[in-house]
């Protein structure tokens, strides 16, 4: 990982991921999180605010060491332990069935390998246990979905590997998940970049 990716693009997508709009929806999709929660690309810690309660601990993932620095004071604010336990979604050091949920915010357009990743977050759910998630990806107008696929490889260049394109409920359901529930929507901004996918999906 050069410069730019360890110290600056964690600082520039803090900033870009924060406003209301952002936290309206962190909100929701943390709601409902209870125990031991995995995050996968924990970042700066931009969802710590939002964990309820009921949460337990939390143990995070993301190979970038700014992103711990930056999230000091989130965490030191929080009544709730974080506890950093690796740098890489696809492979986890954790048991099977040893988490109760998993958050995952604006990260499977990143893990190299999503399908990886997904399929570790179902080994390391209990059964009944949950993903929640919100994701931007792939859009169903064929038109713009040709532009995600052109702009894929400069947009991975720009934001650290990050994929316009993924059909993120597919990846999602394809991992073996139950996905209860999905709501599709464009945030304000361009089409490319704008699709979200926000749900909840179920280990059975
Ligand atoms: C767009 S940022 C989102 C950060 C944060 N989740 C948020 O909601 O603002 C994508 C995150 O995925 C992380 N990431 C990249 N590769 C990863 C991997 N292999 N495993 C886990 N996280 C990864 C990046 O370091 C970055 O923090």
């Amino acid at each position: 990982m050069g410069w730019y990716e360890s110290e600056v693009l964690p600082r520039v997508i803090d900033v870009a991921l924060s406003g209301k709009a952002f936290a309206r929806i962190r909100g929701r999709v943390a709601s409902g999180l209870e125990g031991e929660v995995l995050e996968v690309g924990f970042g700066a810690g931009p969802n710590v605010p939002h964990y309820p309660p009921a949460v337990t601990r939390v143990r995070a993932v993301d190979p970038a060491l700014t992103g711990r620095k930056l999230a000091a004071k989130r965490i030191a604010a929080s009544p709730i332990p974080v506890e950093f336990i690796g740098l890489d979604g696809q492979v986890l050091p954790l048991e099977d069935e040893s988490v109760d949920h998993v958050l995952s915010t604006w990260t499977l357009c990143t893990i190299p390998d999503a399908e990886r990743a997904l399929g570790e977050v179902r080994r390391v759910l209990r059964p009944g246990g949950a993903l929640h998630f919100v994701e931007h990806g792939r859009v169903p107008d064929p038109k713009v979905a040709r532009w995600q696929d052109r702009l894929t490889p400069v947009q991975r260049r720009l934001f650290g590997g990050c994929h316009l394109n993924r059909p993120i409920d597919e990846l999602v359901a394809a991992a073996g998940l139950d996905v209860e529930q999905v709501d599709t929507y464009f945030m304000k901004g361009p089409k490319v970049a704008g699709y979200m996918f926000e749900g909840v999906a179920t280990k059975p």
